[in-house]
């Protein structure tokens, strides 16, 4: 058997295994199998020995190992290196590589909500400076937008303006004057009714203002839930995460999976 496996903590609430399975099965990959488990930071090292060994052969990793990851790789993909953000990771020719299937997610579902780069001149605000912020800062920073960003800790929101200059960094808690996509990278809303304590009252009506999450479970968080009362345009994590999951078993199996019927049913009955 050919052992897939994606590594974080929690781990419990990751579709990764039900969506990659389905893929191997729908693609014939009958000795291929995915699967999930929570470690800690002092298990990586034995984790990817087992990758060198062959007893793993290929691996997702989520929150929040996706830096903690990098000191045992042997090499990194340029998106990789420069978000320094691991989410799959492979062996080719010896080597453990680390690669970052988050951002070309992340810019794909962006390119189909602003064809023809119409996200040009926009201002996007970004709450949080966790693992995954530095993918979308990544992708954001070819686009022509202004980004700020605002995190609890304003500390890791300064260590990315240094890397990605051009971002601006708000107190928590306050608000830009102007802004046109709002994207919560933070993981306030993954418990139920968890609720991020910034008033968007003004953007009452406002249905050209776009509040995405990147949370997909659950599918609608109160972030999410206020705006959409509000009439503002939302989008939830779903494509992101499945975009990722794409290309992550792209680089596995050499297969570009479809993101078909059956997969969207998965996210129905959460
Ligand atoms: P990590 O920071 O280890 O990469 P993460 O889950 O990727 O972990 O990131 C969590 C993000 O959610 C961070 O931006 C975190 O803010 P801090 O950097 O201040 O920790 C943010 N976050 C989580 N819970 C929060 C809360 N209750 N209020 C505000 N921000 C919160």
């Amino acid at each position: 058997m050919k052992k897939y496996l994606v590594i974080g903590n929690p781990i419990d609430h990751s579709m990764s295994p039900l969506i990659h399975n389905y893929w191997m099965k729908k693609y014939h990959l009958s000795n291929s199998i995915y699967d999930k488990k929570k470690v800690e930071e002092k298990d990586l090292k034995n984790i990817i020995q087992e990758i060198k060994d062959n007893k793993i052969i290929g691996m997702n990793v989520t929150v929040p190992f996706k830096k903690l990851i990098i000191p045992f790789l042997d090499k990194l993909n340029p998106i990789a290196e420069k978000t320094e953000s691991v989410n799959t990771v492979l062996k080719i020719n010896n080597q453990i590589m680390g690669y970052n299937t988050d951002q070309p997610g992340f810019n794909l579902t962006v390119e189909e909500l602003f064809p023809n780069n119409k996200i040009k001149g926009k201002t996007v605000f970004i709450l949080g400076a966790g693992g995954v912020t530095s993918s979308i800062i990544h992708s954001l920073e070819n686009k022509d937008v202004e980004i700020i960003i605002s995190n609890r800790t304003r500390n890791k929101a300064e260590e990315l303006k240094k890397k990605y200059k051009k971002i601006e960094v708000l107190d928590w808690g306050k608000r830009p004057t102007k802004c046109d996509v709002v994207i919560n990278t933070t993981s306030i809303g993954l418990k139920k009714n968890e609720k991020i304590n910034l008033n968007f009252d003004d953007c009452e009506g406002c249905d050209d203002k776009l509040f995405y999450d990147l949370i997909y479970n659950p599918q609608e968080t109160v972030f999410l839930k206020e705006a959409r009362l509000r009439g503002n345009k939302v989008i939830n994590g779903q494509k992101m995460f499945l975009y990722q999951a794409k290309y992550a078993f792209d680089l596995w199996m050499n297969i570009k999976p479809e993101i078909d019927d059956e997969i969207i049913k998965f996210f129905k009955n959460d």
